[in-house]
């Protein structure tokens, strides 16, 4: 059974970071009502939720994805570079423990979970604003005591790697044109998303079925064809901050 720590936002969810110019007026309580849909379908797809409670100190702490990379019995705890989010992390490590054996990303180094795509045992890590060589390096060698393969992936644009693509289960990548050709993602079945809806290749897999945001029906209707069940859930309050489907889950 699949496990996702959640968390809803708080008020300060309205001082999250956010690239879009000029910035959007962003509501915690719409915010909150979609958190709850998007809970429901979790639960939905079969998924145990573990929620933590808001923490208004950190405004970006909904998006509890970015705080970990957990591979098997390993949880690696990211370092944010950013520093409206760093001490986010506090409440997901006690989330965690007694679960996973924890590791941690030692500073200068900056690694954020939303950089770090599984595919099975291969994980790309993003080299983008967030995540550094150095968070890369410290990742690659833990998972690569774990049995798993590490490789780095260049992020030319958007917030994190899973930004723009998102990995399905059973050989389905989601993708914009930024990814879906690349040579290391050859052999898998690449989903494409239109460049008008690229927000919606941030999507997560849940087994059978894939939750991804509300109001993308070229996206869903392709990952229906692949027999996959999709739960489509508003987002738009998220999406505001750059968060997506798969940034207000940490899974495992
Ligand atoms: N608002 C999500 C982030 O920038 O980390």
């Amino acid at each position: 059974m699949l496990t996702a720590v959640v968390r809803p936002p708080g008020d300060s969810f309205a001082r999250a970071i956010s690239a879009q110019e000029p910035r959007p007026t962003i509501n915690p309580d719409m915010a909150r009502q979609q958190h709850a849909v998007y809970r429901a379908a979790l639960q939905q797809a079969g998924v145990r939720l573990i929620e933590l409670p808001a923490d208004e100190q950190y405004p970006d702490a909904c998006f509890v994805q970015d705080t970990a990379v957990i591979f098997e019995g390993l949880a690696v705890v990211a370092r944010f570079g950013v520093a409206t989010r760093q001490g986010e992390q506090a409440a997901v490590r006690q989330a965690l423990q007694g679960h996973k054996r924890l590791a941690e990303i030692r500073a200068p180094a900056t690694l954020e979970g939303g950089d770090v795509l599984a595919i099975g045992s291969r994980l790309f890590v993003g080299l983008s604003a967030r995540t550094d060589r150095g968070g890369f390096v410290q990742v690659r060698d833990l998972v690569e005591l774990e049995g798993g393969s590490v490789e780095p992936l260049e992020v030319p644009e958007g917030l994190h790697l899973l930004s723009g693509c998102t990995y399905l289960g059973q050989g389905v990548l989601l993708a914009t044109d930024l990814y879906a050709d690349l040579p290391a993602f050859a052999g898998l079945d690449v989903v494409r998303v239109p460049a008008e809806e690229s927000y919606a290749a941030n999507a997560l897999g849940l087994g059978e079925y894939v939750l991804l945001p509300e109001g993308y029906p070229q996206t869903s209707a392709r990952i229906r064809e692949r027999g996959l069940e999709t739960l489509s859930v508003p987002l738009y309050e998220f999406a505001k901050a750059d968060g997506g489907a798969t940034c207000l889950s940490l899974l495992f």
